[in-house]
């Protein structure tokens, strides 16, 4: 007995000894990855992107305000097919619907229609001049079911379990900050709610457009693969673009 004191008093010791590194280290397994870590940064770069890259990826410029008129040139409808998009996301009336990165809000206006006035589009920006065009589009074309959201480079500032659809067109490839901004637009959507990424496909050289503003299916299924979001189906009915879609877990 008088041996056995000393060597139960030891382990306790030794125990309370080995405690804050055991903790220390399942803190360091659920800690999340900094988000300075997530980005590499190279000098030598495309001229077309920012020199960050994410998950092997250069991330684009933001296509400027300057460039609003692009965005709305008639030859679009032919190249893009834009009512064959919205008839295959079968959209229901009601629904609340974002279109982040609206730009002009080409994608904004035939949204807010399919959806009828029952349902509503958050029209999300992080360039002020790019929602007043908007604005005054909506308010022309006499369409009140569209609320304009000025979001920031992290946050889409819209309200958590909230959507049924998020529509990125010609987007995704310019967030400065992709992962933060996946992370806040599943947190807006409701459970089994759809994000739709349209991105011009990064496989093929013959889609004529500059490499960093384009993406290719795997890269895109590569960088969600992080988030709780199951991968519903990729639909190649457009002529130049993916139709990526996922579903919130
Ligand atoms: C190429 S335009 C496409 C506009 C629109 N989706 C269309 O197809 O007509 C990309 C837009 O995304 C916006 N954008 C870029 N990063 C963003 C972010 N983190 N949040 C919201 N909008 C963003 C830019 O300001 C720009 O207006």
């Amino acid at each position: 007995m008088q041996n056995k004191i000393p060597s139960f008093i030891l382990s306790l010791w030794l125990l309370l000894l080995a405690l804050p590194s055991v903790l220390c280290r399942a803190e360091d397994a659920a800690a999340p990855e900094p988000e300075s870590q997530r980005y590499e940064f190279r000098e030598k770069h495309d001229p077309d992107g920012i020199g960050k890259f994410y998950q092997g990826r250069e991330i684009a410029h933001v296509m400027g305000h300057q460039a609003a008129d692009w965005l709305e040139r008639p030859e679009r409808e032919e190249e893009e097919k834009p009512s064959l998009l919205l008839d295959v996301l079968k959209l229901k009336r009601g629904d609340a619907v974002a279109d982040i990165g609206a730009g002009t809000g080409y994608y904004t206006r035939r949204l807010a229609e399919k959806i009828s006035t029952n349902g509503v589009v958050y029209a999300v920006e992080i360039q002020q001049e790019m929602l007043d065009i908007l604005t005054n589009k909506m308010a022309g074309l006499q369409i009140h079911n569209v609320k304009p959201v000025l979001g920031t480079i992290t946050d889409p500032h819209l309200s958590p379990a909230s959507i049924d659809l998020i529509l990125m067109v010609d987007v995704y490839h310019e967030f400065d900050h992709p992962h933060a901004m996946v992370e806040s637009m599943v947190k807006a959507l409701k459970p089994g709610g759809r994000i739709v990424f349209v991105e011009f496909r990064g496989e093929d050289p013959k889609v004529p457009i500059k490499p960093v503003h384009k993406m290719t299916e795997k890269q895109v299924r590569k960088e969600m693969a992080a988030f709780p979001l199951e991968w519903v189906e990729t639909l190649e009915v457009l002529p130049l673009q993916h139709i990526i879609i996922f579903r919130r877990k």
